[in-house]
């Protein structure tokens, strides 16, 4: 057992992308590498908490030394973390589909060459980060979402955290000029009860880093 200032602590973390099935081999997705989920969750593993690190399919491997929890939708992503419950936190880096295929179809859909195409028709999938801030029973001592804007950063996200009812939202403005997006560098905004702050512009590794500091401070 790892020992650190989250020795003793379960955190659950959420990464990556979630995949929506169009018909067996087909599915809609969010772009994500998975690459800062899965730097938070060595920075937690590294400070001793237990991590179960819930992922879609990422592009980049998961860390060693977490439970890993694969998954491809995001209703089974949302039932990997209600499986994973109790947890001190909970970590939802993950880029969910606002949406699932309602008329996913069970077999392949071919071409029938007659110029028709099929109707995609769609229902909203689970909030997760909403879902588990707004728990009665059992919800972690600290909820940590993620916000990428284009715009007005601090005020959508802090909105979203209202909106939601996490305690934090670690915010970034995603517009390309910044070259975050795809970028090794990010630079983050975090917004709790208190008000914002701006963090400098570091590495994604180090930002992962300074989160998991915080959050053992908070659950000190
Ligand atoms: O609303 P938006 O997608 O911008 O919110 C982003 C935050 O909410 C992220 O922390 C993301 O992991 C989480 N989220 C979620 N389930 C969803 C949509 C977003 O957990 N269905």
């Amino acid at each position: 057992v790892a020992t650190g200032p989250l020795s003793g602590k379960h955190v659950i973390v959420t990464s990556g992308p979630t995949h929506e099935p169009i018909d067996p081999v087909r599915y809609i997705a969010n772009r994500s590498s998975g690459a800062q989920g899965t730097a938070i969750a060595a920075a937690l593993r590294d400070l001793g908490a237990r991590v179960s690190f819930v992922t879609g399919p990422a592009t980049v491997p998961p860390p060693e030394g977490v439970d890993v929890i694969g998954v491809e939708t995001a209703q089974a992503m949302r039932d990997a973390v209600a499986a994973a419950l109790p947890a001190d936190a909970a970590v939802m880096a993950a880029a969910v589909a606002d949406w699932r295929v309602e008329n996913a179809s069970q077999s392949k859909i071919k071409k029938d060459g007659m110029g028709n195409f099929p109707v995609l028709s769609f229902a909203e999938n689970p909030d997760i980060l909403a879902w588990v801030s707004q728990l009665t029973e059992g919800r972690p001592q600290l909820v940590v979402g993620f916000a990428a804007e284009t715009d007005d950063v601090v005020a959508h996200a802090t909105a979203k955290r209202l909106r939601k009812q996490a305690d934090w939202i670690v915010a970034n403005d995603v517009s390309p000029a910044t070259g975050i997006m795809g970028g090794t560098e990010n630079a983050v905004t975090v917004i709790r009860d208190d008000g914002a702050t701006e963090w400098p512009r570091m590495a994604k590794d180090a930002v992962a880093r300074r989160l998991a500091d915080e959050i053992a401070k908070a659950l000190a």
